[in-house]
């Protein structure tokens, strides 16, 4: 199996770029030791917290963040970062070529569950006439990302990851303490009888999704003429990890269970980065009224709706909004 560099260079991705992965991998293999030796290590459970989306922070969400902060910015190849678990943008190195947007853990409800959890990240270049602690640095749309993933610290701890040139799968060799290639050009097949969604928001989803989810469900007897099986993680990271490997389609549709916030998942560090990886994989990622990575993003935390996965059923979802 091949290691990581070299599987790089073989895509001919640049040297500075793949420097900066190796970095963030290198928190990367951190983080996936302390969450597994969280229950020992005291990191279980709350803190006092919450961050700027209002949500309580786990000890580890913190500690994640700590840990990828003080990577990305002590390593000289970014200008700025931004997290779900900062209030605003930190600028780091004014020289820097990159930016980072990340989700230091996703799925913080599985951590007191020992149950499935990630991170997510996504690289833009930086903007050289924006000051490094100017936060407009970040308003770039997801189509304009040159390397996106997430790692997996699950049974094994996988790295997923785009450079645009098709979606690889790595695994984390602890004998040698690398990620090595397991899976190039991951393919998301087309069709697909599975689907994600978060069930109990039903009465709060709007009529477009309500009908195509009921008719889900109607099975064989419905209007799809199949059945359909249901999964869902509560980490956005498990779920596309299981679309990415047998297809299905996931969504958080919008809802109005709270009027101030129609969508859960976040453009910045979870639905672009997702979207980067989907379509390199031969998938769609979608909000109802368009492509996720054309939208021009007017916030680092802002929320959208997220519709991705298998490309034919995606389109079929998206047929009832029309
Ligand atoms: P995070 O743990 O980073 O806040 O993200 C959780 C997100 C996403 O990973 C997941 O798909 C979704 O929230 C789960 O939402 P529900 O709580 O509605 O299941
Ligand atoms: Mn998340
Ligand atoms: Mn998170």
């Amino acid at each position: 199996m091949q290691r990581l560099a070299p599987a790089l260079r073989e895509d001919n991705v640049p040297l500075d770029l793949i420097s900066l992965i190796k970095t963030i991998l290198a928190a990367t293999k951190e983080i996936s030791f302390r969450v597994s030796q969280a229950h020992l290590g005291g990191l279980m459970g709350s803190t006092l917290d919450e961050n700027i989306q209002g949500e309580v922070q786990k000890k580890l969400d913190v500690v994640a963040n700590e840990l990828f902060k003080d990577i990305l910015l002590e390593s000289g190849f970014v200008k700025a970062i931004s997290s779900e678990e900062e209030d605003t943008s930190v600028a780091g190195e004014p020289k820097g070529k990159f930016i980072v947007s990340f989700d230091p853990l996703d799925g913080s409800s599985n951590i007191d569950i020992n149950s499935l959890i990630g991170t997510i990240f996504s690289i833009h270049e930086s903007r050289p006439e924006l000051a490094a602690d100017d936060p407009d640095q970040f308003k770039q749309a997801g189509h304009k990302q040159v390397c996106a993933g997430y790692v997996l610290y699950g049974p094994s701890t996988m790295l997923v990851m785009t450079t645009g040139q098709g979606t690889h799968f790595y695994v984390l060799d602890r004998t040698h303490g690398g990620y090595l290639l397991v899976q190039r050009n991951v393919q998301i097949p087309q069709d697909t009888q599975e689907f994600a969604i978060n069930m109990s928001n039903q009465r709060f989803w709007q009529q477009p999704m309500q009908n195509y989810i009921n008719d889900l469900v109607a099975g064989d007897t419905g209007p799809r003429g199949k059945n359909f099986n249901m999964r869902w993680i509560a980490a956005m990271v498990g779920d596309i990890h299981r679309v990415l490997t047998r297809g299905g389609i996931f969504t958080y549709p919008a809802d109005n269970k709270n009027p101030n916030k129609p969508y859960k998942l976040r453009l910045m560090y979870e639905a672009n980065p997702m979207s980067f990886l989907v379509e390199q994989a031969g998938g769609l990622a979608m909000t109802s009224q368009g492509r996720i990575m054309e939208i021009d993003p007017s916030d680092i935390h802002q929320r959208v709706e997220v519709i991705m996965g298998s490309k034919n059923e995606v389109t079929k979802c998206l047929s009832y909004y029309q």
